[in-house]
């Protein structure tokens, strides 16, 4: 025990009374990283056994956890001392009065009296700061590792003003700081200069202000001073270097600090760009200025757009004094105007056409880039079109002016007082100096009336000229009838007359040699729109074409002429017995010798009889047909023809005989013109004082059926009112005339009977090896008498009469087939029958059959056949058929 106090005080004496028992910590290394850090020492030489951090000179940092160097690594002769700390590495700070504690490898005991300076330590890395600093001053960030672990904490050693510091913000005692990110404030100053975090001065970072910025120039031409606008100029002027286009500038102030320079009396007659560059204490700015001396313009002139035109600017600095080959590049609205030469207060450019014209277009000229200016915003407006004067002759207006442009899109508008609707004309001729327009002036009712002029622009606004009033000098008419031969009247339209007419504007015509005139009516518009107006005037009496006449209204007298109506016919009456016809109508006019009459071609004006302005009357000829008839009066044709048709004849009636009643009632009448229509002259039969009724009608045939079956026929005929032929018709006894062949095919046996007045049938069959076949008859009926059905060589059987002219025709069919050559037809009529042999013939039917008509075309001999009629009376129907008289 008492050994042991004795070592203890020992121990403390030596520690107090040597002093300096364990040697400095010599380190050799270093090693770290964010979160370590080991130093490595000599391993036989005292080494680090914790650190005591001071935040100044005299106070340790009390709020420190505790912490110890591991030094028990010895690899060779180096030892290797790995620091370790409750807290993390970014709160290692302290000043450079921080204390190592060390020992001596020999013993335990720590002294911590070494300064940390001894040590190789951790030093900053990772460096990293927000900005830079303007020449006025600010706070940066700085980032990075060990900002803070030798020096501070609250000011940072620069080389900036000789080794002054700069004032570190926040408190470091706060274990919530973060001592890798500390904002510096940066007081205001120029240049370059170097961070020293380690107030041992090792490791000195460099840095400096920004760079000087130049925003915008102002020239102030009064004064010549011009203005640079920017940052980071200072506030000495002895460390700022100005340069025009790599001039320095000796004659400039700061005019504002940090943010203006202004350099003064800048003389500058030149134009176009300059580079400015600006260094303050030795820091050059990253970008250049370029600063313009503009062209100045004060007035524009204009061009027309379709002719290239030679655009006059005025203004100031247009051109380059020091180098006249420094030409600009001009716009004039989104069109280049090619430069042809300039002097400093006007340049000529030349303006390709420019179809759309334009208003307002705004111009630059541009110097080397610099964009003039244009205080008086003045601009380009294509040529507007000008009217000077206008005159109208021989139906044409030519109008006087400038800048019409291309006729193409361009319009006249006519318009005044009477002149209803604008007119608008765009067919016009443009001279190719567009100074003067021609087109046809269209039809006006008055003679004065206003004009302008449109240049359309398919882009902007159109350009309208001014407005010119015109005259259109000569009176213009125009006839628009032919007056009748008498009491006619001639209809004039009258153009380009006064507007609005006076109540004395009365118009007359004088026509031919005349020595009086004729008043016509007061000029009026027929519609209220009307484009013109009409007046009537009374014409005499004449013939023909080409009237000479004179028109005279006011004092204006115009020669024209007028052609008389044309004769036409409206109707014809014939007289009694058809002697004579006379036609009424208009335009006759009253004397033969001026009067032609045509008759189906033939000059047949010797017969006329009477004439006069509406009635001719002219003799009928009986080799007359029906056929058209023209006339001319005094040379002027019909407009269109009058058909003339003559009543009908009647030449009789023509039934067998002139008795017999064909085929159950049928009554042929003939004769010519029997279609004429209309009650006067209609063809009409009537038997037994009965009305037939029509069955076949053309001009030269007419077949009635009467309804009547009395056996006798009174029948008699009439053309209107008036009695034609008439005969007594008798019914004849039944009678066969025509038997021929049987035919007999797998569909059955048919025969066609031919006869007269075979309409009372009442029984057909045919008898066949004792068996009955019936028949069932249709008649069928020829409708002309004389017609021959078959030809003179039937087969008959013997007993029969060869008679050759049949008007009745029995068509009989069954549908059975009879398997022989020959039997007897048996037909049965009310008053009595008749029988016959006849032979059976087999017809083939056809091997490809055209169905309907194979039957007719399998029939031999050229032969017409019965059932063919009903074809027959069709075509009777159809056509004009010709019988014999
Ligand atoms: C050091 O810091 C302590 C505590 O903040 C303070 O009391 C002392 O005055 C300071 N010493 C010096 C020399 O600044
Ligand atoms: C530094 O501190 C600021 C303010 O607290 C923070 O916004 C920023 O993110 C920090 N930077 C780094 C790198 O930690
Ligand atoms: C500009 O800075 C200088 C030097 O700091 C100072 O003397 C002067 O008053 C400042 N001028 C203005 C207008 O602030
Ligand atoms: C700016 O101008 C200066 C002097 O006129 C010149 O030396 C420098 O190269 C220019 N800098 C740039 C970025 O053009
Ligand atoms: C109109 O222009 C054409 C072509 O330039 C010229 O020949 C003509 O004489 C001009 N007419 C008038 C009336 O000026
Ligand atoms: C120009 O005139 C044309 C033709 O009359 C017309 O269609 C067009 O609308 C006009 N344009 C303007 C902007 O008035
Ligand atoms: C041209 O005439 C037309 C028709 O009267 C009119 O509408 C238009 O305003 C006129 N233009 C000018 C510029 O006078
Ligand atoms: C027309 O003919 C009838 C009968 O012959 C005759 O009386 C009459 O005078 C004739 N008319 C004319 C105008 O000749
Ligand atoms: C009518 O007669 C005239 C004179 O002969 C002739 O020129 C004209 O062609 C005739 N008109 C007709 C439609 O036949």
């Amino acid at each position: 025990m008492e050994k042991k106090i004795i070592l203890l005080i020992l121990f403390l004496f030596s520690i107090f009374k040597s002093g300096h028992s364990v040697g400095r910590p010599m380190s050799v290394d270093v090693i770290f990283d964010e979160k370590s850090f080991s130093i490595t020492f000599e391993s036989f030489r005292s080494y680090p056994t914790r650190l005591i951090l001071y935040q100044n000179e005299t106070t340790p940092r009390y709020e420190m956890a505790p912490n110890y160097f591991n030094c028990s690594l010895v690899i060779g002769n180096r030892r290797h001392c790995s620091f370790h700390s409750d807290e993390p590495f970014s709160r290692l700070w302290g000043s450079i009065e921080s204390k190592v504690c060390a020992r001596e490898v020999s013993s335990p005991v720590e002294e911590c009296s070494f300064d940390l300076s001894s040590l190789d330590y951790p030093f900053v890395t990772n460096l990293k700061y927000s900005n830079k600093p303007k020449t006025s001053g600010g706070d940066i960030v700085i980032t990075g590792n060990y900002l803070r672990s030798r020096g501070g904490p609250n000011h940072i050693l620069t080389t900036f003003d000789y080794m002054t510091s700069f004032v570190v913000k926040g408190n470091f005692s706060d274990p919530s700081f973060d001592c890798n990110n500390i904002t510096v404030v940066v007081p205001p100053g120029s240049g370059y200069f170097e961070f020293a975090f380690d107030e041992t001065g090792d490791n000195l970072f460099p840095f400096s202000y920004e760079s000087p910025k130049i925003s915008s120039t102002f020239f102030d031409g009064g004064y010549l001073i011009l203005s640079i606008n920017g940052d980071n100029f200072f506030t000495d002027k002895s460390l700022v270097e100005v340069y025009f286009d790599d001039i320095k500038q000796t004659n400039f102030i700061i005019s504002v600090n940090h943010t203006q320079i202004q350099v003064n009396n800048v003389n500058r007659p030149d134009l176009g760009p300059i580079s400015i560059s600006v260094k303050v204490n030795e820091i050059p700015a990253e970008k250049n200025y370029t600063h313009c001396f503009p062209p100045l313009i004060i007035s524009v002139s204009s061009v027309s757009n379709y002719s290239d035109g030679i655009v006059t600017i005025q203004g100031d600095k247009l051109f380059s004094t020091l180098n006249s080959s420094f030409t600009p590049s001009i716009t004039i609205g989104n069109k280049q105007c090619t430069y042809i030469k300039s002097n400093t207060n006007e340049l000529k450019c030349k303006l390709d056409p420019n179809q759309n014209g334009g208003k307002n277009l705004p111009v630059n000229v541009n110097f080397g880039g610099c964009n003039s200016i244009n205080p008086h915003s003045v601009t380009l407006t294509y040529n507007t079109p000008t009217l000077s004067s206008g005159s109208y002759s021989n139906g044409f207006v030519t109008l006087i002016g400038t800048h019409f442009g291309k006729n193409e899109e361009s319009f006249v508008q006519l318009y005044g007082n009477g002149i209803n609707d604008n007119i608008k004309i765009d067919q016009l001729n443009v001279s190719s100096d567009e100074k003067n327009l021609t087109f046809k002036l269209p039809l006006l009712r008055c003679s004065t009336f206003n004009i302008n002029f449109t240049r359309v622009k398919l882009v902007g606004s159109n350009m309208t000229s001014n407005t010119i009033s015109i005259s259109a000098s000569s009176l213009l008419i125009n006839v628009i009838n032919r007056p009748n031969l008498s009491n006619g009247s001639l209809n004039i339209e009258i153009y380009y007359m006064d507007c609005p007419i006076s109540s004395s504007s009365q118009p007359s015509i004088t026509v031919g040699n005349s020595s009086s005139s004729t008043q016509c009516s007061t000029p009026s518009l027929q519609y209220s729109n009307s484009s013109f107006y009409v007046t009537t005037c009374s014409t005499p009496y004449g013939t023909g074409i080409n009237k000479q006449f004179i028109f005279q209204l006011n004092s204006d007298t115009i020669s024209d002429e007028y052609s008389y109506a044309p004769p036409n016919i409206e109707n014809r009456k014939f007289s009694k017995g058809q002697y004579n016809i006379t036609f009424y109508g208009n335009n006759f006019g009253n004397s033969i010798s001026y009067i032609k009459v045509y008759f189906n071609g033939n000059d047949i004006s010797s017969e006329i009889l009477t004439l006069t302005n509406n009635q001719l009357t002219i003799k009928t000829l009986n080799s007359y047909e029906n056929g058209p008839i023209n006339i001319t009066v005094d040379g002027i044709k019909m407009e269109s023809l009058f058909n003339l048709k003559f009543p009908p004849v009647i030449y009789g009636i023509i039934n067998k005989d002139n008795k017999t009643i064909a085929c159950g009632g049928f009554i042929t009448v003939s004769g010519k013109n029997l279609l004429s229509n209309g009650d006067e002259f209609k063809v009409k039969v009537l038997a037994n004082y009965k009305n037939t009724t029509i069955i076949v009608q053309n001009e030269k045939i007419l077949i009635v059926r009467a309804d009547c079956k009395e056996s006798q026929l009174s029948v008699s005929t009439y053309i209107g009112e008036d009695l034609g032929p008439n005969a007594i018709l008798t019914y004849l006894k039944p009678m066969i005339t025509v038997i021929p062949t049987i035919k007999n095919n797998k569909d059955g046996i048919s025969i066609s009977v031919g006869g007269v007045s075979l309409s009372g049938i009442i029984y057909a069959s045919l008898v066949v090896s004792s068996t009955n076949v019936s028949l069932s008859c249709n008649l069928q009926c020829s409708l002309s008498p004389n017609e021959t059905l078959y030809d003179s060589n039937p087969k008959l059987s013997s007993n029969e009469t060869d008679i050759t002219n049949s008007t009745d025709c029995l068509s009989c069919h069954s549908n059975s087939f009879v398997n022989e050559t020959s039997g007897v037809l048996y037909l049965q009529f009310s008053s009595t029958s008749f029988h016959y042999d006849v032979k059976i013939e087999e017809i083939q039917l056809p091997l490809s059959p055209p169905s309907s008509n194979g039957r007719s075309s399998k029939l031999s001999g050229g032969q017409l056949q019965v059932f063919q009629l009903f074809v027959l009376v069709i075509l009777l129907v159809l056509s004009s058929f010709t019988i014999n008289q």
